[in-house]
């Protein structure tokens, strides 16, 4: 159950239609709906329960406030890349404790604010923002470290701040996920991780150095991962790694699979989650019960099925090859499509009894469908939603809905063109309350036009 269906030929999300938030919140408009997220949450959590495992929201995936605290209060920790996100966690709610502070480009000023709340951006206006002020914020339960240079560094960060700093080294187990190349992040091709052979002499390098603890492994091999074969794989190197380091005299305590759990774009895309947990549970086991902490990183698996973008048609207009169906969402919305070539289902909000989807796929055997391009206001080419997909016939006026849109859609927004970034909207059974307002335009022009003139005290030397 993902919180989208169609009843009498009119799209639903739970109890609401989504033509009447679309009339209330304009379009585009990323809607999400609330037991959706809660019940994924829970099959995941349920599924590696035997682990003891403790997922941390991959905020990157959607990291809007709301859903923030929606998804913290199922209890999850949080996973942070950014200085900004961390400020996110934090005014979800968040004990700092239950963050874990990842990225390969990490900042001193980040890694400041992650071990001391006294350096968030944001510490002067705690209060109003949270109502609490920044002690005791800090230090993140965990960093997942990337290299040896960012390695020294937090290390002389938390030993001139005086605040002990946990740490899990990434570790780039070069297994391939067999997934788009441009979201593997476990080959030692990519940027991400230390070389599993390399782990060692960093575990002894930096052992007993003072406010650092080296508690243990991190990976994410890629995502979205829908097999589940590369993670036994990734499991079965940091196993090794695990047994390699304790014979050097290091304890290992904990451990974090990170995420790229798949969902299914098009039915029966992925495997459930629980025959990822049957794989890795009996690997793991007997660690856990040694006490091993077991976290997860789930982002996509979350959040993704529980979002659908609903736009509308500008225009419809006939090439002598193609029929192009131009909405106002696009490449700006939801950049998936152009990105990774990323199939979303997208299908009318209103349709006639014969067109209602029996599944969501890119082919579908309904009567009167016709062959089209869906496609966004973009001065790009790539700037479509859909391409060559048979859809019913649409006009001028209409909604269409943008399935599984709820991971890594509004996050990867931008406002190429000058179009302002599109409203969410959160439905909670037979309620639905704007959880971000459509960005004013004026917001575009802000940052331009508030320092009238940019003295910057640089002159030519
Ligand atoms: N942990 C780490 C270290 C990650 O890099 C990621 C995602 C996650 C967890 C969460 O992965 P998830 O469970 O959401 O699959 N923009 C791409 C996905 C990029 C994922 C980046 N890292 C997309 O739209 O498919």
């Amino acid at each position: 159950m993902d919180g989208f269906e169609y009843r009498g030929g009119e799209l639903y999300a739970e109890d609401v239609p989504v033509a009447a938030i679309a009339e209330a919140a304009g379009t585009p408009t990323y809607v999400y709906s609330a037991s959706a997220i809660r019940s994924a949450f829970e099959s995941l959590h349920r599924a590696f329960a035997p682990l003891r495992a403790t997922p941390h929201y991959a905020v990157k995936a959607s990291a809007n406030l709301h859903l923030l605290r929606l998804i913290r209060g199922l209890g999850a920790g949080m996973d942070v890349v950014s200085g900004g996100e961390l400020e996110r966690a934090w005014l979800a709610g968040t004990p700092m404790a239950e963050v874990v502070f990842a990225g390969v480009g990490k900042t001193d000023a980040e890694i400041r604010a992650a071990l001391d709340g006294r350096f968030s951006p944001l510490a002067d206006e705690a209060e109003r923002l949270c109502g609490r002020g920044t002690e005791g914020r800090g230090p993140v339960g965990m960093f997942n470290v990337e290299s040896r240079s960012e390695l020294e560094r937090l290390a002389a960060i938390a030993g001139e701040l005086g605040v002990p700093a946990r740490v899990c080294i990434r570790v780039n187990p070069d297994v391939d996920p067999r997934t788009h190349e441009y979201t593997t992040t476990g080959l030692d091709v990519n940027k991400f991780g230390v070389d599993a052979d390399l782990v060692p002499a960093l575990f002894d390098a930096f052992a007993g150095r003072p406010r650092l603890e080296l508690a243990g492994l991190h990976v994410h091999i890629g995502s979205p991962v829908r097999e589940v074969e590369p993670y036994v794989a990734a499991v079965r190197v940091l196993l090794g790694l695990i047994e390699t380091l304790e014979a050097a005299g290091h304890r290992i305590s904990a451990l974090d699979l990170g995420g790229g759990w798949p969902v299914d774009y098009q039915a029966g895309e992925a495997p459930p989650i629980e025959a990822y947990a049957e794989a890795l549970v009996p690997l793991l086991a007997a660690r856990v019960a040694g006490g091993l902490e077991v976290t997860l990183e789930p982002g996509r698996s979350i959040v993704a099925n529980a979002g659908l973008l609903v736009t509308r048609v500008h225009h419809v207009k006939h090439g002598r090859r193609k029929r192009f169906v131009v909405c106002d969402a696009g490449m700006h919305t939801l950049i998936r499509p152009a990105l990774y070539r990323a199939f979303h289902f997208v299908w009318p909000a209103r349709v006639a009894p014969r067109h209602l989807p029996p599944v969501r796929a890119a082919r579908l055997d309904l009567p009167d469908l016709v062959p089209c391009d869906v496609v966004g206001p973009v001065c790009e080419s790539a700037d479509f939603l859909a391409r060559d997909r048979e859809l019913p016939e649409v006009e001028r006026g209409d909604l269409l809905a943008v399935f599984s849109a709820g991971a890594y859609g509004m996050s990867m927004t931008s406002n190429y063109n000058d179009h302002p970034r599109p409203a969410e909207v959160l439905v909670d059974g037979g309620e639905a309350v704007v959880i971000n307002r459509r960005q004013p335009p004026a917001a575009l022009l802000e940052t331009e036009l508030e320092p009238r003139a940019l003295p910057m005290g640089v002159r030519r030397s």
